[in-house]
Order: structure tokens, then C-alpha cells, then sequence
């Protein structure tokens, strides 16, 4: 192979840090190569779909990113045409080589997983490209681009017309990269690497039980502003009592003294106000007339936001949320969280991720019909179809990062990679009246470095956030000698507001009668919630409720389980796992399981199980 020569290493997190500050101050910088930035308001902007068909290579060596002294090709200075996929080329005549062909390679649709669209990618982890030919017309003056994404599991090395835009890394949270200097006037060529491998230091790292589903899993676009654009704005209520809605709004590439007008219509609300050097405004106003957001009323009013030539319109609902003491209230008044867990994955029609607002609709209105009024949203930030669509719907919602089972505590870039992660999700939902826990893990155990990594997570949330309550998935045990004497002793429920535990009574510790013997120990006066519960069944297989895997076993498991928690005091909701089966690589049981957690209420068919209309009873009674 042609020598080649390397450039040296950039670090990526000087580079992020140093971006993220200059586009709070709206200033623009030619970087060479970027970090991906996260600016909320590009969703509201609407923009240029990308969705749909695109030409795709699956790359399982890598060989288009990394030349055969595996160095990475984007950092070469002149990187082989013959096999640099991102350069997107044709031989220019007969004689040149080149080593791939987009134009002639299969299609995959965007948004969604590669894994339910061909069976050779159904388990594949590693890198796929997948590459965009559109037609774009000229800027106009002072115009700006956006290349946006929802998602993309899990990194995403991002190029267009052959120059490296950047790489985001984490698989759930939306991304964005400037493109007014390389977008071109007529066909531009995007090509994106998406690689799902799992590593030990990722967030969430090797062992998890869900399927790894890689691509590019939400909707891309490119969206174009005004020189000086609204970037990001947040609502939300101070008080139940007092109606006083607070609010900022950031305007990118703003100087100070700008114009923002934010009006609320039909709150009869008109307010103007003047940039301040890094382009936010702040807002005051006391909505005497305001109806508050709940999931009886889930009223949502139209905010526009104007600053010169632009201007947003955003349905956001007003509530507040807080504990007193054991008591969790809504809007001043206690509320008893009937939930149910949901991954992000709808069964039906060849299954895979959730990739369409009507597929996310149906996961909640499956919720409604349980008559749940909260989802957990495990065990990462799912779409912001999702989000809205509980704000419309009246289901409230626990939203969680990926910090899942033993994740490398003591790794600094672990926790920046976490921290990000947790900041882009708050940002993306900040203005979700639905939302109303943060989640910062789940069943992570107990350690120094475990406590101090979330409690630095967990100081992050409140500075980006302080109006929404902190919560995570813990673990019980039993005190040894009284295996029934469950307990909750964790240095993280002192950090949290809400004390969380998965419990698996019946299932993975016992059988079911157990749940009528077993007695509490949750020494902490805050409510406690209970964030997993349940047991396997295979839709359609019956038997005696002492036999494992029948709906007849989980259908009574449920009705151990209920009353047991009924008695723990200050128990203020739980989510039983899960509202449908969904696959896990870790489930294999031939006949039963075959690839699937079976702990679902609704089957892989979408198929109602005995235990839904156990737990449906149940909440019937519960809403009274
Ligand atoms: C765990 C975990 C889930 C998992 C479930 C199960 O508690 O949080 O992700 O799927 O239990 O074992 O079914």
C-alpha cells in the first residue's frame, strides 16, 4: 500500500469546549474540524428533510475510515480518492481505481435502525455509511445553514462535499454542525459514518438489555436562519399559586441590544426586551388567567418568539413540581404516578426503533388505555415525537441518560460523554411540561467513583435545571439473616428527590406468594417510587399460575405485587416493566424468549397478556 502521512491527534474536548462557548456568544470561527453543537430551536425552525432513501456501504473493517497503518483517513492531509469513502468519487476514466461505488450500493431509509432493514445487519455492530445526494439553492445574504440531526447510534463522523464536519458520540440525543461555508448551491454530497460498537468506556457501555440498534435512527435536515437567530428559549412556572411565568431566550450571533418579543396570545401576554452581550433575554410575567398543565388538562399554549427577520411558535404547557417531604405534588397537589416503562421500540411492522410520530403515538395511547397518567422512558432519551406527544396526551414522563449498570465511573471522558449526553437531552425537553424527573441512571452499583459520578451529574442537572424533580433506578436488598426485610440504603437517595428502586419480588428473588411476606426499610423522607417491576410471560402460552413463562404466572405475580406495594409508606407511583415484549440479545430461551425480554404487558404482536387487565383494574381503582 502507498505510504501515507498522519497529522497529529486534535483533542476533541478543548475543541468542544471552546465551540460551545463562542456559539453561546454567536460569534462564527472557520474550525477546520468541529465537535457536534446542540442548538435546540433548529427543531422549531423546520427545515429541508433528508429522510428517506440513501445509498449505504457497510464497512465491518473500517477500511473507509482508517487507511491499512489504521490511521484515520480524515486526517490525512491528501486522503486517497481510491478508498476514502466520505470523498464520495467516481473514477474519473477507465483506468483510475476506485474501491467503492455509492451510486451503485443498497439503500436504507432514514430515520431508522439498519438492523430491521436487512437481515445480514440484523445483529451487526460496527460501521455503516450511508451518503446524501441533494440539491440545495444559493444562501441568501447573511444567511446561515444547519445540518441537524435527532440521533444517530452511536458515533456519527459527519462529512459534506468531501470536508470533515465533525463527530458526535452518544446515540440519543440530537446534534447539529454549522454548513454555511460548505454547503454548495445545486447537488452537495453527505456522507455520514455510523458506528454502533459498544465499548467499555461508552455511555451506555457493553452490557445492556436492549437490542444495540445502529443508523441513523431520527429524522435529519438541513435548516437555514437569519444571520442572527433564536438558538434556544426556555418557559416555565414559578409558582402554582402566583402564575408568575419565567423565561430566557437565546438569540445566536446577536451583539447586545436586540429586539425579542415573546407573546402568548392567549394568555394576552406581550413582552419585548433588549439583548444582553452574550444575546439572552430574560422574561417576567404574571399569567393571572393561566390554566395549568396536568394530565387531566393538558393544556398547552402557543408562545411565538420573534427577533427580527425570525421568528418560532412553541406549544408549551405550564405546571409545577416538587415534593413535601414524602408527598410528591403537582401543582400544589399530591398525584399518584400510575406509569409503566417503554423502550423506545414499537413492535409491529418488522419492529425496530420508534422512527414515526404514529408509532409513538401508539406506545402512548397503549399507556392511556393501562390508564397510566406517567411512562418511564427507559433507559434513554427517546424521540421528542415522544415528549410532545405526552405534552398533547396529559402523560407525564420520567426521562433518563444511558448511565446503565457498571459503567466506567472513574473515566473522565466517560463522565463528559454522560454530562453531555444529560445536557443535550435537558436542553432538547426543557420546555416539556410533561417531563417531570430527570433520571440520572439505572441499577448501578454501589461505589465511591459510582456516587461521585452521579452526584456530579446530578449538580449538573439543577444548574441547567432547577424546576423539575432528580431521581435514578436504584437497587433494594434484603438484610442479611431477614430475607424478607427489604432494604433501600443508598448515598445517592441523600442526592436525589425522589427515591427510585427496580424491585424483582416474585421473579428474579423468589415466587410470587413471597411479595405477601416481605416488609420495608426506606429510611428517607422523600417519595419513594417504584421504577421496575414484573415477570416474563409468552403471550398465548396458559398454564397453572405456579407455571413460569404462562400469562397465568405474571397475571399473578401482578396481583401479588400490587398490594405489597400498596403498604410501602410514602409510595407515591411505580412503572412496571414494560409496557410491550422487546428484544434483548441477552434473552435466548428457544420457544419463549427467542431474542425477546418477554416482560411486556402487550406481546411482540401487539397482543394484550392477563397482566394488563390486572394492572388496567388496578389503576381504574387507583384514578377514582
Ligand atoms: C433490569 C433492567 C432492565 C431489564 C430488566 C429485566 O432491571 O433495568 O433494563 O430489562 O431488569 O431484567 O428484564
Amino acid at each position: 500500500m502507498k505510504p501515507m502521512t498522519c497529522s497529529p491527534q486534535i483533542n476533541p474536548l478543548n475543541r468542544f469546549i471552546q465551540l460551545a462557548i463562542l456559539v453561546a456568544m454567536g460569534l462564527q470561527l472557520a474550525l477546520p474540524v468541529a465537535r457536534a453543537e446542540n442548538i435546540p430551536d433548529l427543531y422549531l425552525h423546520g427545515g429541508q428533510s433528508l429522510d428517506g432513501e440513501w445509498k449505504t456501504i457497510i464497512d465491518h473493517y473500517d477500511s473507509g475510515f482508517y487507511d491499512y497503518r489504521y490511521s484515520e483517513r480524515d486526517l490525512s492531509k491528501n486522503p486517497s480518492r481510491a478508498e476514502t469513502f466520505y470523498l464520495d468519487v467516481q473514477p474519473t476514466n477507465g483506468t483510475e481505481r476506485v474501491e467503492y461505488d455509492f451510486d451503485a450500493s443498497p439503500m436504507l431509509k432514514v430515520p431508522g435502525d439498519w438492523n430491521t432493514q436487512r437481515p445480514e445487519l440484523f445483529y451487526y455492530e460496527g460501521s455503516v455509511w450511508y451518503r446524501k445526494q441533494f440539491a440545495s439553492s444559493p444562501l441568501a445574504a447573511g444567511e446561515r445553514a444547519f445540518l441537524r440531526f435527532g440521533a444517530a447510534n452511536y458515533r456519527a463522523d459527519v462529512y459534506l462535499n468531501g470536508q470533515k464536519l465533525g463527530t458526535h458520540i452518544g446515540g440519543f440525543t440530537p446534534f447539529s454542525f454549522e454548513v454555511t461555508k460548505q454547503l454548495k448551491t445545486g447537488t452537495n454530497s453527505l456522507v455520514v459514518r455510523v458506528n454502533n460498537q459498544r465499548s467499555k468506556d461508552g455511555v451506555p457501555t457493553l452490557n445492556t438489555d436492549w437490542w444495540n440498534y445502529g443508523g441513523l435512527t431520527r429524522a435529519v435536515e438541513i435548516v437555514r436562519t437569519p444571520a442572527t437567530f433564536i438558538a434556544d428559549h426556555r418557559l416555565w412556572l414559578e409558582s402554582e399559586e402566583t402564575k408568575m411565568i419565567s423565561g430566557s431566550v437565546v438569540i445566536a450571533g446577536a451583539k447586545e441590544g436586540e429586539t425579542v418579543e415573546l407573546a402568548i396570545g392567549e394568555l394576552n401576554q406581550k413582552m419585548t426586551a433588549k439583548t444582553d452581550a452574550e444575546g439572552r433575554v430574560n422574561f417576567r410575567m404574571a399569567a393571572t388567567n393561566l390554566s395549568l398543565w396536568s394530565p387531566e388538562h393538558p393544556k398547552l399554549y402557543a408562545v411565538e418568539i420573534s427577533c427580527g427577520p425570525d421568528k418560532i411558535t412553541e406549544s408549551i404547557g405550564f405546571r409545577t413540581i416538587r415534593t413535601r417531604g414524602k408527598e410528591l405534588l403537582l401543582n400544589g397537589q399530591p398525584v399518584f404516578l400510575r406509569g409503566v416503562c417503554i423502550h423506545e421500540e414499537f413492535p409491529l411492522n418488522g419492529g425496530g426503533r420508534v422512527n414515526s410520530p404514529d408509532k409513538a403515538k401508539q406506545l402512548l395511547l397503549w399507556a392511556k388505555e393501562l390508564g397510566c397518567n406517567f411512562v418511564r422512558l427507559a433507559h434513554y432519551p427517546h424521540n421528542e415525537d415522544m415528549t410532545r406527544l405526552a405534552d398533547q396526551l396529559g402523560i407525564m414522563v420520567w426521562s433518563e441518560v444511558p448511565v446503565y449498570w457498571a459503567i466506567d465511573w472513574t473515566n473522565a471522558a466517560t463522565y463528559h460523554n454522560a454530562e453531555q449526553q444529560l445536557t443535550d437531552e435537558i436542553r432538547r425537553d426543557d420546555n416539556r411540561a410533561a417531563i417531570i424527573i430527570w433520571s440520572l441512571a439505572n441499577e448501578t452499583p454501589l461505589s465511591e467513583a459510582r456516587t461521585a459520578f452521579l452526584t456530579g451529574l446530578a449538580k449538573h442537572a439543577r444548574e441547567l435545571d432547577s424546576t423539575r424533580l432528580l431521581s435514578a433506578a436504584m437497587e433494594r436488598h434484603t438484610k442479611s439473616g431477614s430475607e424478607n426485610m427489604n432494604v433501600v440504603e443508598d448515598p445517592l437517595a441523600d442526592v436525589v428527590d425522589v427515591v427510585a428502586f427496580n424491585e424483582y419480588i416474585g421473579w428474579y428473588d423468589g415466587l410470587p406468594e413471597k411479595c405477601a411476606k416481605v416488609t420495608w426499610e426506606i429510611p428517607y423522607d422523600k417519595p419513594v417510587f417504584i421504577s421496575e417491576f414484573g415477570g416474563d410471560s409468552l403471550q398465548g402460552l396458559h398454564g397453572d399460575k405456579a407455571q413460569r413463562w404462562t400469562e397465568e404466572f405474571q397475571a399473578d405475580l401482578y396481583w401479588q405485587t400490587l398490594p405489597m406495594l400498596d403498604k410501602i409508606d410514602g409510595l407515591v407511583g411505580f412503572t412496571p416493566w414494560i409496557l410491550v415484549d422487546f428484544r434483548s440479545p441477552k434473552r435466548v430461551l428457544p420457544g419463549i424468549q427467542d431474542g425477546f425480554n418477554r416482560k411486556g404487558l402487550i406481546s411482540s404482536d401487539g397482543v394484550k397478556k392477563q397482566a394488563f387487565f390486572v394492572l388496567q383494574d388496578y389503576y381504574r381503582k387507583r384514578a377514582e
